[in-house]
């Protein structure tokens, strides 16, 4: 038997996320009109003999128990939310829960971030794994040198993929191959955090001989049940035939960002013409908008046929799109209105708001850079004939005269 747990952080984590993190937590921000986690968590149904997934976090349980509910009744899978009163790490969350977690006695365990975006091979790796042995296999990518230094860094052996060494977010450049926050390990695993957890105990106990120590160490180290996997757990074990490498060639980003988030969006659109081409729009029949390229509509959304919507734009629930309207690459989220004959371009609308009629709202479409994407806040209202470019506009303003380049708070 196989379980999946997939680490969701909490409202302390995930700021860079704001404004978009203000009203939803991140990982139910909807990706290609999908919840952030629904994506690894659909990837898991490929998992042979997966019996149960669970969402680990410190967000409070109520935010959780709709989605958990009727994603379980939709996979007919278990899907269930386990909450930590406080952070443990990466490694102490599992270890905190690693009694229900061995609950089915689970020969493996599948661990992932719940803010990355991927094709998650996660057969592929099982079977990888079975191949090398050892405690675990980490999912690994090639990544630009620029941009290594922002993942754990590591080196594996090109022959038998064995993890060699392990360095996180290092300051000079170890390598662009880099961890992507998916992997597969044995039940071994909650031996090797307890290690760390009683190591640091033992230590602890050894300083408080020295009361000026002890007061040193408070300040300097971390409670003994707060584990985190990179550091804690893969460094050490690096080289030590524990753990090894499992490389992928599809797509994998990081969403830290909104506007990491608009680029995932595309990818995971693009990714439905294979998995679930039921969710892109057609644009079939004579009451349908015109939609180039991958577009995602939910049912209840309003769209005029005169509209043209796309290539990679997700129009969420009870959302009202008026004649003549122009999307390109963006994210219409719920209950938003966008008056006749306006243009969003390289956008986030937020929840509410309303785009007056023969408005722009728009950017140059840099996922990477500070105002390289544009975001309306929650029931942000921009009224007519107003144009926004490169802009974050925070929730409930009202735009009555053009800005650019601007961050309204
Ligand atoms: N439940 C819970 N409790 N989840 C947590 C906690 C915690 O205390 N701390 C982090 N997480 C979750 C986050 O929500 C995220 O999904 C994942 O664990 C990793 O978060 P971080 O530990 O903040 O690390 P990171 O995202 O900066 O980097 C990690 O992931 C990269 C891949 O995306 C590292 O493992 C990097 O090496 C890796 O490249």
């Amino acid at each position: 038997k196989v379980v999946a747990v997939i680490m969701v952080g909490g409202p302390t984590k995930g700021t860079r996320f704001r404004p978009l993190s203000l009203n939803v937590p991140k990982p139910l921000f909807p990706l290609a009109g999908q919840p952030m986690v629904h994506h690894p968590i659909s990837a898991c149904k490929r998992i042979p003999n997966l019996v149960q997934i669970y969402l680990i976090g410190f967000y409070e349980e109520r935010e959780f128990t709709l989605y958990v509910s009727s994603i379980s009744n939709e996979l007919k899978i278990p899907v269930r939310y386990l909450r930590e009163d406080k952070p443990h790490g990466s490694a102490g969350g599992i270890y905190n829960f690693r009694d229900q977690i061995m609950d089915e006695s689970p020969s493996h365990i599948f661990l992932l971030n719940c803010d990355v975006c991927s094709s998650f091979p996660l057969p592929e790796m099982l079977d990888a794994h079975k191949s090398y042995g050892g405690i675990g296999t980490i999912l690994v990518s090639k990544v630009s040198a620029e941009s290594a230094s922002e993942f754990g860094e590591l080196v594996a052996d090109p022959t038998t993929n064995e993890l060699l060494h392990y360095t996180e977010k290092p300051e000079t450049f170890v390598s662009d191959r880099i961890n992507c926050g998916v992997y597969i390990f044995t039940p071994d695993i909650f031996k090797a955090i307890q290690d760390v957890s009683s190591n640091r105990r033992d230590r602890a106990n050894l300083r408080r001989v020295s009361s000026f120590e002890a007061l040193q160490s408070a300040t300097k180290s971390f409670p003994t049940d707060f584990v985190r996997l990179d550091q804690d757990i893969l460094s050490p074990l690096a080289g030590k035939k524990q753990l090894y490498t499992y490389e992928t060639l599809d797509f994998w980003e990081q969403i830290k960002t909104p506007g990491m988030s608009l680029k995932c969006s595309a990818l995971y659109l693009a990714q439905f013409r294979h998995t679930s081409p039921h969710l892109l729009a057609t644009g079939d029949g004579t009451k349908s908008a015109t939609i180039s390229g991958d577009v995602y509509i939910h049912p209840s959304a309003k769209v005029h046929p005169t509209a043209k919507i796309g290539p990679n734009a997700s129009i969420s629930a009870n959302a009202r799109i008026g004649p003549g309207v122009r999307l390109i690459n963006c994210i219409i989220l719920d209950d938003v209105e966008i008056k006749e004959n306006a243009i969003v371009i390289n956008s986030i609308v937020g929840w509410k708001s309303s785009i007056g009629r023969w408005s722009r709202v728009q950017s140059v479409g840099d996922y990477n850079a500070k105002l390289g994407i544009t975001i309306l806040g929650e029931a942000v209202n921009v009224e007519d004939e107003v144009v926004v470019i490169n802009s974050i506009i925070l929730p409930n303003k009202t735009l009555n005269v053009s800005v650019q380049e601007e961050i309204i708070l």
